[in-house]
Parts: C-alpha cells; structure tokens; sequence
C-alpha cells in the first residue's frame, strides 16, 4: 500500500496535458492505480487524476457513495462503483450547462460554483485493456468532467464564470443559508409589487 502525497495548485503537473498510456494493461499502470486508490482512500473523495500523485498520464479514478450520488442528484441512487478509466474521451450530446458545487484534493479547503456539461458519454479502457463505454448525467456526469479536466491540465476554478462564488468549505454552509435567504426575500419583494 502506498498513499502518495497529493499534489496542490500551482504545481506543474496540474497544468500540462497528460500523456496517453501505451498499454493499459502494463504492471506499472496496475500499480499506478493501486496506489491512487490507496492516495484517495488516505483523505477521502471522490477521484483522483494520476497527475494529482505527480504522474503525467491519462488515468482517473472515481468511486461515488450511493447516499452521497442521492444527496447530490436528489434522487435514490445506487451510486457508482469504483471505475478506472485510462484514455478517456468525452462527448457532449447535449449543450444544456448546468451549475454546482465542487471541490477538488489540489485545491484543498475550498468549494466553487461549476458550469458543466448536464449530460456526456465517456470511453476509455479499464486496467483488462476493455473498452468502456458510459453515459451519465447529474453529478456523474460533473465527476467525470472534473477528473478528464485533471488530464488536460485544467482545475475547477479556471472553470468558474463567477469568482464571488468561490468560498471557504467551512464558510459554504453560511454562504448557501445567505443565497437561498437573499433569493427568498427578492421573490417575495417581486410578489408585493
Ligand atoms: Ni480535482
């Protein structure tokens, strides 16, 4: 078991395009994957990019709850077992963007408001060298969209359109209470006039 060290934002390697794996099915890619499980399983989330260990290739991992797909989709979910993705593609069926939150284990302590993709097929090949190939939607579908993200050498906040709602994790609790009650009251003045 080997649980690496998490690389943060403003390292090199979180900005440059990674490179494609030769062969999926080499030791060195198995072990890589071992030891980012091992690195996401240490602090907790989500996935992980293999550049987020400090290694340059085009790998991801993503493993979501099911109560956590529910708390986030608002709907009961299963949620997603453990994939692997090595050379992963992505396409867009639809152009609809829809918003939410993100935080990600390079940019640790924060949280920011994301526009992503509502909807996306993705492929790429598991550790076997299978083909897999998947549709998702909701928070899924903004997983897979954050990590692919990681490969191309893009974090969340280059993503953002609005910096104002980029905040603390220990203030968004506060943050949202404050939006949701500013909403309130502005519906409630349009009502009365
Ligand atoms: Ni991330």
């Amino acid at each position: 078991m080997t649980v690496c060290d998490i690389v943060k934002m403003g390292n090199p390697v979180l900005t440059h395009v990674a490179d494609p794996v030769a062969d999926p099915k080499a030791p060195e890619i198995r072990d890589l994957v071992e030891d980012m499980r091992d690195s996401l399983a240490a602090v907790g989330g989500v996935g992980l990019a293999a550049p987020q260990i400090g290694v340059p290739l085009r790998v991801i991992l993503f493993e979501v709850p099911g109560d956590r797909l529910t708390q986030e989709d608002g709907e009961e979910s299963v949620g997603i077992q453990e994939t692997v993705l090595i050379n992963p593609e992505l396409s867009f069926p639809t152009n609809e963007i829809v918003n939410g939150w993100e935080g990600c284990l390079s940019v640790p302590g924060w949280r920011g408001l994301v526009p992503r993709y509502s909807e996306l097929f993705y492929s790429g090949y598991d550790l076997q060298g299978n083909k897999i190939e998947c549709q998702a939607t909701g928070f899924h579908a903004r997983v897979v969209q954050h990590e692919y993200d990681h490969l191309i050498g893009r974090l969340y906040p280059t993503r953002m359109t609005d910096l104002g709602n980029l905040v603390y994790e220990s203030e968004w609790k506060n943050f949202i209470e404050d939006q949701q009650s500013r909403k309130t009251e502005s519906q409630e003045n349009d009502n009365g006039h």
